[in-house]
């Protein structure tokens, strides 16, 4: 049985449904919150409740007692832990929201994770813990000492919490590095959704760094589908680390964190002219600077993944996007 924390989100939504469809037991939990449209949320969650081997739980995880029944009630073995406050420009405005989910939430869920021995425990991370290196493609081995927001250092803290747990409790944990995922059921207040919204309202667009910006993006399919053969696949003490020179994608405990990236890195200029080609229109564009915070360019290195799955994200910007707008098209009709 999996628990999915951030369930009526975009990526927990997308986990959830591909879970319940292969007939397992979902425990799914969520405050929808407002960060971004409710109804959104609210949607997901109701098809997500259409199946019946789908319990949901609207719960804050920021309070202890409220994850703690959750765990009593169930017997749960995985955990996949998602919910989070998201976005990198919003941690500079509400540096405090990301403290309360992302370390207090955090760690009443990895917490209960160890008491209930949870076989394996999956948590979000994310390509921002980089920084603004420029040694590409980001292998999981480089730095992530210099985070360029609080969004960034919270991911990076709960890395080293994770760490923690696997080294004293030895409760098997995977950090996963997303790499700005998108798709169907998108997050409005992404880059994606915001163009393809604004194109079709003939509104302007704000590019920023005068779209000289490049993303590794991931399509949401190829992150559910590895997202699960992950979650299959327990990390186990890896006795070849070697503390003189170690490595920080193991360690000598069952910790692991994964770049779920394709090492292919798209302009945004690029991107958008996608966009266009889709929609059939031109975009207007407004061109700004560079926002603090955000980082130029993202580039996985995929290797790790390919290791441990045998895949990673592959699916191209150009049948990703078409996917994206036909979903926009019926779903904001
Ligand atoms: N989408 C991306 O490109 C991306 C990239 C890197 C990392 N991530 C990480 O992946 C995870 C999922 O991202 P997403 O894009 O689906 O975001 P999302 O905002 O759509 O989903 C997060 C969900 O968590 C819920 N939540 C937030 N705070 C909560 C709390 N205190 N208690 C209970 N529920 C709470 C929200 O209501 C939301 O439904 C997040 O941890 C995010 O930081 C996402």
């Amino acid at each position: 049985m999996y628990l999915v924390s951030g369930s009526a989100g975009f990526i927990g939504f997308s986990i959830c449904l591909e879970l319940l469809k292969k007939k397992k037991k979902v425990i799914g939990i969520d405050n929808l919150n407002d960060y971004y449209d409710i109804k959104l949320k609210k949607k997901r969650n109701k098809i997500l409740k259409s199946f019946k081997n789908y319990f949901f739980h609207k719960i804050n995880i920021i309070n202890q007692s409220n994850v703690n029944k959750i765990f009593k009630t169930y017997k749960i073995d995985k955990v996949i832990h998602l919910a989070a406050q998201a976005g990198v420009r919003y941690s500079i405005k509400f540096p405090e929201k990301y403290i309360d989910t992302n370390i207090k939430g955090f760690f009443n869920i990895i917490e209960a994770s160890k008491r209930h021995n949870i076989k394996h425990f999956l948590y979000a991370s994310t390509s921002s813990v980089y920084g603004s290196l420029t040694n590409f493609p980001y292998k999981e081995n480089s730095s992530a000492s210099h985070p360029a927001q609080i969004y960034a250092a919270t991911k990076r803290s709960n890395e080293l919490i994770a760490h923690s747990y696997s080294s004293l409790y030895k409760l098997p944990t995977t950090g996963l590095r997303f790499f700005t995922v998108y798709g169907p059921w998108g997050r409005p207040d992404m880059a994606l959704n915001q163009f393809v919204s604004n194109i079709k309202k003939n509104k302007t667009i704000e590019v920023f760094n005068y779209g000289n910006h490049y993303r590794d993006f991931s399509y949401i399919d190829d992150i559910v589908k590895i997202t699960l053969s992950i979650s299959n696949k327990t990390p186990k003490n890896n006795y070849k680390w070697n503390r003189n020179k170690p490595n920080t994608k193991s360690s000598y405990c069952p910790y692991r964190i994964i770049n779920l990236g394709g090492n292919n890195p798209i302009k945004l200029t690029q991107f958008i002219k996608l966009i266009e080609k889709k929609l059939n229109k031109k975009a207007k564009i407004k061109y700004l600077p560079l926002q603090k915070g955000d980082m130029i360019k993202t580039q996985a290195s995929s290797k790790w993944c390919e290791e441990i799955t045998s895949t990673f994200p592959k699916i191209k910007p150009s049948y990703g996007i078409s996917k994206f707008i036909d979903w926009h098209n019926n779903y904001y009709k």
